[in-house]
């Protein structure tokens, strides 16, 4: 037993742990499966697959629309995710936690929705150099549209944001500052608590972007006293197409809806339709149940565990993969800041990051290279991408130590 597995957190044992994720126990060319790219998607448990499988074997029927028993069944596991998701995110009602197919859709809706009814020409918005496309492109869209001005906060070359500078860009036209919690190609952990109460001190809203903490860290909506929050659920071991949103129901309650259609209507006529109250105003059509189900079931695995335990172990996973691949000659990590979540983004001089993947992917080691969905961050590192290894609590050091040996053979077979 490694040194880092006897300084895991008390009761928290990651091979009992792997024994939970079928599709981590194959080989990939002949080679036992390294998965380093749960920033892209976390791994599914099989309580997770097993209760979607329930869902559609069980109970399956549509939720909200039928006095019949599946469809009662269907709504009360897929209501009961909302509950677990607010306790997971500490909102005070389940009004505020609308369900949504992912973050991405989450900021859309509310650049949408929100955007539309309450900014105008001239107004600002502010995002940072170290943004998901995910959450720059809604706003471009929404400034192109309304005259507005989207501004940037710089980052130092560790890849933290710069407070003073931030504090520069605020002013009275500020309306919305919109930023990650943790940096999906960095891993930066932005001290979004500050950051927000900054910007109500302007006068202006928060949106989180939370895809890549809420698998990470505990989420508290409350003390942050975030406007809104969104986060993914397939980065927190659950399905893919179902997410979350959260928000203050003040502001929800005055944002006009995002997409029409069933459920989001109290009364349809000709001449006038009125809207359904929170949360389902902003849940138009038949959503993904099982994925809702298939969620809920992830957030119990994850709790199970504890987001305290998850966090201490993988940021020893963190400290000691860093120092294992450190040793790589030519090698420089991009994203090096204090605070930082378990993502190791690098650059091999002379060797193409993709070169680097496809050699990896031989050695049955799966890392995501290209830009990462971060054009920006890599334009400001003067990269064209990185190689990036995203941990989750299920790696071991084992297998840091075989992502180390996978990139010397990459440095052979690039000599
Ligand atoms: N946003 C995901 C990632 O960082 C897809 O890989």
């Amino acid at each position: 037993m490694s040194t880092l597995v006897s300084v895991a957190p008390a009761g928290f044992n990651v091979e009992r742990i792997r024994e939970d994720f079928p599709v981590l126990k194959q080989t990939i060319h002949g080679k036992p499966l390294v998965y380093l790219d749960s920033a892209a998607t976390a791994q599914k448990p099989h309580q997770v697959v097993e209760a979607i499988r329930r869902f559609h074997e069980v109970d399956c029927a549509n939720i909200h629309r039928g006095v019949h028993e599946l469809s009662q069944r269907s709504t009360a596991a897929y209501e009961e995710t909302r509950v677990k998701a607010r306790r997971f995110i500490n909102a005070k009602k389940n009004a505020e936690v609308i369900f949504v197919r992912g973050a991405t859709e989450a900021i859309n809706l509310v650049a949408s929705s929100w955007g539309r009814k309450f900014v105008k020409e001239g107004d600002e918005i502010i995002v940072s150099a170290l943004e998901h496309h995910s959450n720059i492109v809604p706003w471009q869209i929404l400034c192109e549209e309304k005259g507005v001005k989207l501004r940037v906060i710089p980052m130092n070359e560790r890849g933290e944001l710069i407070l003073e500078e931030y504090e520069k860009l605020l002013n009275p036209r500020t309306r919305m500052v919109a930023v990650a919690h943790v940096s999906n190609a960095l891993g930066t952990i932005n001290p979004v608590r500050e950051m927000i109460a900054m910007a109500h001190r302007a006068g202006a809203l928060a949106l989180i972007d939370g895809a890549q903490a809420a698998p990470h860290m505990k989420v508290d909506v409350q003390a942050l006293d975030t406007d809104f929050y969104a986060f993914s659920g397939h980065k927190v071991c659950g399905p893919t197409g179902v997410g979350i949103l959260y928000g203050k129901s003040k502001l929800l309650n005055a944002m006009p809806p995002y997409q029409g259609g069933g459920d989001m209507i109290r009364t349809v006529s000709f001449e006038k339709t009125t809207y359904n109250e929170l949360p389902y105003k902003f849940e138009a059509g038949t959503p993904n149940i099982a994925g809702g189900i298939g969620l809920g079931a992830a957030l119990d695995y994850v709790n199970g565990i504890g987001l305290d335990k998850i966090s201490a172990y993988e940021h020893e996973l963190l400290v000691y993969g860093t120092e294992a691949i450190s040793q790589i000659p030519g090698l420089r990590i991009i994203g090096t800041a204090r605070e930082k979540a378990a993502v190791l983004s690098f650059v091999i001089e002379g060797i193409h990051p993709h070169d680097i993947g496809t050699v990896l992917d031989r050695q049955g080691i799966a890392v995501r290279t290209g830009h990462h969905c971060a054009q920006p961050v890599m334009d400001w590192f003067h990269v064209p991408a990185t190689t990036r290894a995203s941990l989750a609590f299920y790696n071991t050091p084992a297998e840091l130590d075989a992502l180390a040996a996978g990139l010397r053979k990459v440095k052979e077979v690039f000599a």
